[in-house]
């Protein structure tokens, strides 16, 4: 199944609200989603979303293990995510930097609740419900976001902490980020 580009911040799929998965166990259904499978692996990204390889779906991919643009998060349980929908548990925000494949490079400090319900259906259409916290509850609302044409900078209150990831380091090393 071939690696698929991912599109950039300004491609107008990216801002654009994407459409409910109708039909499931379609041979369509089956290829988009390994498609989205294999570029996330070979992008080694922890999340992609349909409209980011130009198919304005609500479905998203995700899943963490030894991830080397994320060495010091948790585990994040490989997930197939079709039409979902989140519940904050509490008003619990907290901060963290954040990347996304379609902003390659580039690196944002964006608040996010830190503890949710998700919800949506598999890649057969079984419902499953997850809570999750932290960095699995964080790569969770930054994919959705992309299925309401939202993209991580939009949530961000200080754009002074929005930069590239190598200038940012540069900072940190210097002793004037604290991350
Ligand atoms: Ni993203």
């Amino acid at each position: 199944m071939p690696v698929r580009p991912v599109l950039r911040l300004g491609h107008p799929t990216l801002s654009q609200p994407a459409k409910a998965v109708a039909e499931f166990n379609t041979p369509q259904l089956s290829a988009l989603i390994q498609d989205m499978l294999d570029t996330m692996a070979v992008e080694n990204g922890v999340g992609l979303a349909a409209p980011q390889i130009g198919e304005p779906l609500r479905l998203i991919v995700f899943g963490m293990q030894d991830n080397p643009r994320y060495p010091d998060r948790e585990p994040v349980p490989g997930t197939v995510l079709i039409n979902p929908h989140i519940i904050p548990i509490g008003d619990e925000q907290e901060g963290d930097w954040e990347g996304c494949l379609s902003l390659p490079g580039m690196r944002g400090w964006v608040p996010r609740h830190r503890h949710i319900v998700y919800t949506g259906l598999d890649a057969e259409g079984r419902p499953i419900e997850r809570e999750a916290s932290g960095f699995h509850a964080r790569v969770v609302q930054h994919e959705v976001d992309h299925l309401d044409g939202i993209l991580f900078p939009q949530r961000m209150p200080d754009m002074r902490r929005f930069g590239y990831e190598q200038e940012l380091a540069a900072a940190a090393d210097s002793g004037t980020e604290n991350h």
